[in-house]
């Protein structure tokens, strides 16, 4: 079984996302598929033009030449695609944007009713891959998740993909604030780690796995006094020096 993985955040390794996404990488890897792995920052993908070039001109190929020439084929390979990204102004980052825009290349201009709704038809060939989503975010609340898994569910929907769930590990910054106590949260990892064997194994991942990814680390009100403060610590800092 072939699974890419995308991590969209520019933290890369040092990222809260990345925290998750390793462990869960680590379990796929495990239960025995093979995984690539690829960060956006190290990547060069332009925006796309919205000229629809690869539509029309090129047909499956976009006027630009960049690392999307080298990922397409991948996608079309493989079986499990993962989303990793820091939540940014309640979407996916810049940077992992462009590069689902830049898939439209590999899209069917023409239009038909699916499932009661106006859609492009799935391309010839076309394999129906699973999507799975892995996101961090910095306010206390899961729902802040809402928004970006109602983009990857229509956009699977438009791909002609399963959307296979999501790893979501909100107030993510808890993590730091537990490190300095010292206190363990080893179990979120573990289930990173045991969501990735169950995907691979059972072709789904359960959702008593997932909650513990995405368990509270603290209550809201200490989080946000533990946020504050750390906000002033590091404000009197840099007007110090
Ligand atoms: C530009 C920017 C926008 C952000 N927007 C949100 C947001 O809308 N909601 C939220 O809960 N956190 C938001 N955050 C916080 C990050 O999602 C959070 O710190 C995340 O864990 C960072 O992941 P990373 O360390 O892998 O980059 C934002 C951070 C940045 C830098």
């Amino acid at each position: 079984m072939k699974v890419i993985a995308i991590n969209g955040s520019p933290k890369m390794e040092e990222g809260n996302t990345a925290r998750i996404l390793n462990p869960f990488l680590d379990g796929i890897k495990e239960a025995g598929a093979e995984i690539e792995l690829f960060y956006t920052s190290k990547l060069k993908i332009k925006p796309c033009q919205g000229d629809f070039h690869c539509w029309f001109n090129t047909p499956g190929k976009c006027m630009h030449n960049d690392d999307m020439d080298m990922l397409i084929p991948k996608f079309e390979e493989a079986d499990i695609a993962i989303y990793s990204t820091p939540l940014y102004a309640d979407g996916v980052s810049g940077p992992l944007k462009n590069l689902i825009d830049r898939q439209i290349s590999r899209g069917n201009p023409t239009l038909e009713f699916r499932d009661g709704e106006c859609r492009h038809p799935a391309t010839k060939d076309q394999k129906p891959g699973k999507l799975i989503l892995v996101s961090s975010c910095g306010l206390w609340e899961m729902s802040h998740f809402d928004p970006v898994l109602m983009h990857m569910k229509a956009y699977c929907k438009n791909m002609i993909w399963d959307f296979a769930g999501a790893l979501l590990r909100p107030h993510a910054p808890a993590m730091m604030f537990l490190d300095g106590l010292g206190k363990k949260y080893d179990d979120i990892f573990e289930a990173a780690k045991e969501a990735g064997k169950q995907m691979i194994t059972d072709g789904r991942m359960s959702e008593k796995t997932l909650q513990i990814v995405g368990r509270e680390l603290m209550p809201p009100e200490d989080y946000v006094n533990n946020l504050n403060e750390m906000v002033q610590t590091v404000l009197e800092a840099i007007k110090k020096n």
